[in-house]
């Protein structure tokens, strides 16, 4: 028997106002839309429905339109109050590695990103929450979005926000996923090269907003593709099986790609494996090509019809070039073509003209192919001879835009990362994703994914840099999202948190999986020298103290304000705040030495000199600023250098303007405090 509470709808009148909403939805769909406060009506389109001549198009104009939408533009332009904080503990090669992995909202996280990475990023790839309704919208705020941030994660307040998913029911669903999205294209934009591409996973909720608010921000010119990624059988859909979703793809500047002639072009599915296979036979039978044969047809039989590397089955003869197939068609692509007299090598007669003609426009053409192996003869003239392919000559091949990736294969082997627990749901296949690095970028280039989840696209980056010996580097950001272990689709997750003696959030499980395919990888690959570490970064309000007076205790604010630095904050922390302020790569080296009793940095092989000591006594201005002089001629950095000092530090202003006097005197210009 169901009990019923206050809240059961049978208990309560009826609600009148969605009973005719519904009923207004059943007669004109068009007329019922978002508005700030949930679902509204388009008055406009009432009026016009019912013959109303007095509504005008002045106001019309095409493109997407939501509330929120101006606003959500100033966001992507308002300048982040926080700051990144070094993390070494959490990192792997801290000192040598040039990835980076972000903990924090991704919003603020591209601000300060902005200066030191802007037009440097080759790829971005990102596969945002989808707004299935059952997953939560990051709920941006206006006024603050630090401390927001703060708040949300539970790292000030009480104990972090309960984030509540974002359905349908709201009235706001499209708009608040919008409002969090839109900004934070914008702002990924920039981050792009000339020549870069985005690529953004989504499924049918959202791909035709997606659509129209990245042909905004990229520019409908610049759409390069919709991939479809099929990935599930779902045989208890009710009228389609969709297991698929999408992946959008846009330039930053096709204009540019074409300019350059730019075309894409990779491995075709599993060539390497099968090389590799190859190899292992023809030592192993020392060039025996029936058993290599056999053994290469007995690797082709475990791959299942519905692989990609499926077509490469048809390559099954065999010889010291490697599999081939000599089926191919030699006819002329369409209508007539050349029908010159070729005669056969052995018979001397001519041969079976194929039914459109050569495919070679000129028979020195046909003999030059002749030559180099790729025309194969029959054992008479009577049958037309045929194209020879091998395998390992003509892998390259553009990419096509579906592909086959069992979800549950890819969570498999995600999984077994964790000892077989499924700490995380729906991981992107790992090898897609180095695929496609593979496909859209070069061994040196910078990756970014600012919704890393498990980080995948971390992991391929490394599979990829250790395929072909790349230095790709990339940057990963990732909300640390609170798990709940009560919630049961999260406890496992957080019991694996808890066992490593971490904070229950989704960001430890980003590092702790690079982590391990790092170490996976290394001990698989141990002649690899590559990078497999990362660097962790958190954000978290400026290390300088904002001014925020308190009515009540006027006079301890401003004394406190005096030193404006927090002061539970470490150099490390100004050091890289400083390093991120002046546009500075998150992975300069930076040295240290001291000069008397003050320890000084110097970033960048000296494009910052940076002295944060507490205290700089009259008696150690002069000997610091020769110092700081000397050093500075010892690293000769190639631009201008940046001298800084804690304002603090001074006993007065006399002992400032000596010190600067000094370094500008020896060609030390700029010089700054914080
Ligand atoms: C669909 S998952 C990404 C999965 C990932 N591609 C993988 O293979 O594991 C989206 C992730 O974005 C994160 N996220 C959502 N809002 C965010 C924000 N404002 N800043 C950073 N990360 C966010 C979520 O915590 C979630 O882990």
């Amino acid at each position: 028997m169901k009990k019923l509470t206050a809240a059961d709808p049978e208990t309560k009148s009826p609600d009148l106002a969605a009973a005719n909403l519904a009923a207004l939805r059943a007669l004109f769909p068009e007329l019922v839309t978002e508005g700030p406060d949930g679902v509204a009506v388009n008055v406009d389109v009432l009026k016009q429905l019912v013959g109303d001549k007095t509504v005008t198009d002045a106001e019309e104009k095409y493109g997407l339109n939501w509330h929120g939408k101006r606003r959500a533009r100033q966001l992507a332009l308002t300048p982040s109050t926080g700051t990144l904080r070094p993390c070494p503990e959490d990192s792997v090669d801290w000192d040598t590695t040039q990835n980076l992995m972000i903990e924090g909202d991704n919003l603020e996280v591209l601000k300060l990103l902005q200066k030191s990475y802007a037009g440097k990023v080759k790829l971005i790839y990102i596969d945002p929450p989808y707004n299935t309704g059952k997953d939560f919208v990051y709920p941006d705020n206006f006024q603050d979005n630090i401390k927001n941030y703060l708040e949300l994660t539970g790292q000030t307040g009480e104990g972090g926000r309960k984030l509540s998913s974002n359905t349908e029911a709201s009235g706001r669903f499209h708009t608040d996923w919008l409002n969090m999205m839109y900004p934070r294209l914008k702002l990924a934009r920039n981050l792009l090269r000339e020549d870069g591409v985005i690529l953004i996973s989504i499924d049918d909720a959202e791909v035709a907003n997606v659509r129209r608010i990245a042909d905004e921000v990229f520019g409908e010119e610049n759409f390069m593709a919709v991939l479809v990624w099929d990935r599930n059988r779902k045989n208890d859909a009710k009228y389609f099986s969709v297991g698929h979703e999408y992946m959008l793809g846009y330039f930053k500047n096709e204009s540019l790609l074409a300019a350059t002639q730019t075309v894409f072009r990779g491995q075709k599915d599993g060539v390497d494996e099968v090389k590799a296979e190859f190899e292992r036979l023809r030592k192993e039978t020392g060039g025996d090509w029936d058993r290599v044969r056999k053994g290469i047809l007995d690797f082709y039989a475990k791959i299942p019809a519905d692989d990609p590397r499926f077509p490469l089955t048809r390559f099954t003869k065999i010889d010291e070039k490697g599999p081939y197939r000599d089926d191919g068609n030699i006819n002329w692509p369409g209508g007539d073509g050349p029908r010159y007299e070729v005669l056969h090598p052995t018979t001397k007669q001519a041969c079976k003209l194929p039914i459109s003609g050569w495919r070679y426009p000129k028979p020195e053409r046909f003999w030059e192919e002749v030559g180099k192996g790729r025309i194969v003869f029959g054992p008479d003239e009577t049958t037309v001879p045929r194209v020879r392919t091998n395998l390992f000559e003509n892998s390259d091949q553009v990419m096509v835009s579906v592909h086959y990736s069992y979800a549950q294969t890819s969570a498999n082997q995600f999984n077994a990362l964790f000892d077989g627990k499924r700490v995380f749901d729906n991981p992107k296949p790992v090898d897609d994703l180095r695929r496609l690095v593979a496909y859209l970028t070069g061994p040196d280039d910078l990756v970014c994914d600012f919704f890393a989840g498990s980080g995948s696209t971390g992991h391929g980056v490394f599979l990829q840099n250790v395929a072909d010996n790349g230095h790709r580097r990339f940057v990963l950001v990732q909300l640390p999202e609170l798990l709940d272990p009560t919630d049961k689709d999260q406890k496992v997750a957080a019991e694996f948190c808890s066992e490593l003696g971490q904070p229950l959030t989704i960001a430890e499980l980003t590092k702790e999986r690079l982590r391990r395919a790092g170490k996976k990888i290394r001990e698989e690959n141990p002649l690899f020298a590559g990078d497999l570490g990362f660097r962790v970064f958190k954000l978290a309000s400026s290390n300088i103290r904002a001014w925020e007076p308190d009515r009540d205790k006027l006079a301890e604010t401003l004394e406190a304000s005096i030193e404006h630095l927090k002061t539970d904050r470490t150099e490390q922390d100004i050091l890289f705040e400083l390093l991120l302020k002046l546009g500075l790569d998150l992975c300069v080296p930076i040295e240290m030495k001291k000069i008397g009793k003050h320890e000084v940095h110097s970033i960048g092989a000296g494009t910052v000199l940076a002295c944060l000591s507490e205290k700089i006594p009259q008696s150690t201005v002069e000997p610091l600023a020769l110092g700081l002089v000397a050093w500075h001629k010892e690293l000769k950095p190639a631009g201008e250098t940046t001298v800084v000092f804690r304002d603090s530090a001074f006993a007065d202003d006399v002992a400032k303007t000596n010190l600067t006097a000094i370094l500008q005197q020896h060609g030390l210009e700029t010089v700054r405090s914080l």
